[in-house]
């Protein structure tokens, strides 16, 4: 098995809920309609990345149970190799989301199978791999195994560091791109969101890019930084925006794009998801992208 891209990360059902507003505790609110897509941050990383047209495979893990079957569905209608998502006897991740009139979401995850995946899979798989993407919701220490094994067969490795987690110096430093939000970003550097994004370099990865929402991306290399801006769009749901620019970036470098330029394809890629509802439904084709 060799692909281009490798993603390693979670699969979840998204059970998704529109709430004008979130419970307290102990308080009972009703909300819509349920809607089930296909998501989770690997697997939504993937399908981004597969849908414009990359050379991609997942390493996951998904329950024997019709959550499931919709995951694999999902990758393989997007071009996404499933030899290395592995069928457990857990039940498939799921993801319970609520969605705000104005987009924003809030998200409870039950990882289930997520948690059988086997990070020593990776080994046997990192011969011919251009780039790989790693995203958190899966255990530290499968992060930073996956991290050093594909870091010391010389594949560029770009990190997801959502949600934010503790992850070890050595870990950031074998990183070629370190990716988080504002807030992830701020989290790392112990201050407030808008510090020099420059700062974040000094951790170890050899670049960062910082996702702004709304705001587009500031891309960090060496002494240079670069913002990105986004097209302006009306967002109806940005549940795994960060994963479609993850999978797009990923896509552009794998194919020898610049960071900068790759960010700016992926920015588009990002904002094309949030005007469309769901994660994996919501991601464009490359011909949808040029348009
Ligand atoms: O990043 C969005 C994703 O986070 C959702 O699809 C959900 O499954 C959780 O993994
Ligand atoms: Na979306």
């Amino acid at each position: 098995m060799c692909a281009d891209v490798l993603i390693v990360g979670p699969a979840n059902v998204d059970l998704v809920v529109p709430v004008e507003r979130r419970p307290a505790g102990g308080e009972t609110v009703l909300g819509g309609d349920t809607a089930v897509f296909p998501g989770g941050k690997g697997a939504n990383t993937a399908v981004a990345a597969g849908r414009l047209g990359a050379d991609v495979a997942l390493l996951g893990a998904v329950g024997d149970d019709s959550y499931g079957t919709l995951l694999l569905d999902s990758l393989r209608a997007a071009g996404v190799s499933t030899e290395l998502v592995r069928t457990t006897d857990r039940p498939t991740g799921i993801a319970y989301i609520t969605v705000t009139p104005d987009g924003e979401n809030a998200i409870l995850v039950s990882p289930g199978a997520n948690s059988s995946l086997r990070p020593e899979d990776v080994d046997t798989v990192l011969d011919g791999v251009k780039v790989l993407v790693v995203s958190l919701e899966l255990p530290v220490p499968t992060v930073e195994y996956v991290v050093a094994a594909a870091a010391a067969k010389g594949v560029r490795v770009l990190l997801n560091l959502s949600p934010v987690a503790e992850v070890s110096p050595a870990t950031l430093a074998a990183l070629d791109v370190l990716l988080v939000n504002e807030h992830e970003a701020a989290w790392l550097l112990d201050t407030e969101p808008g510090a020099d994004p420059r700062r974040l370099l000094e951790s170890g990865p050899r670049a960062a890019v910082v996702t702004l929402g709304a705001a587009g991306v500031v891309v960090v290399e060496g002494d240079g930084v670069t913002e990105v801006s986004s097209p302006k769009v009306e967002p109806v749901d940005t549940t795994g925006a960060g994963d479609a620019f993850a999978g797009a970036l990923a896509a552009s470098l794998a194919a020898g794009a610049g960071l900068v330029d790759a960010a700016r394809r992926a920015v588009g890629v990002a904002a094309i998801s949030v005007t469309r509802h769901g994660a994996q439904p919501s991601y464009p084709t490359a011909a949808e992208l040029a348009e």
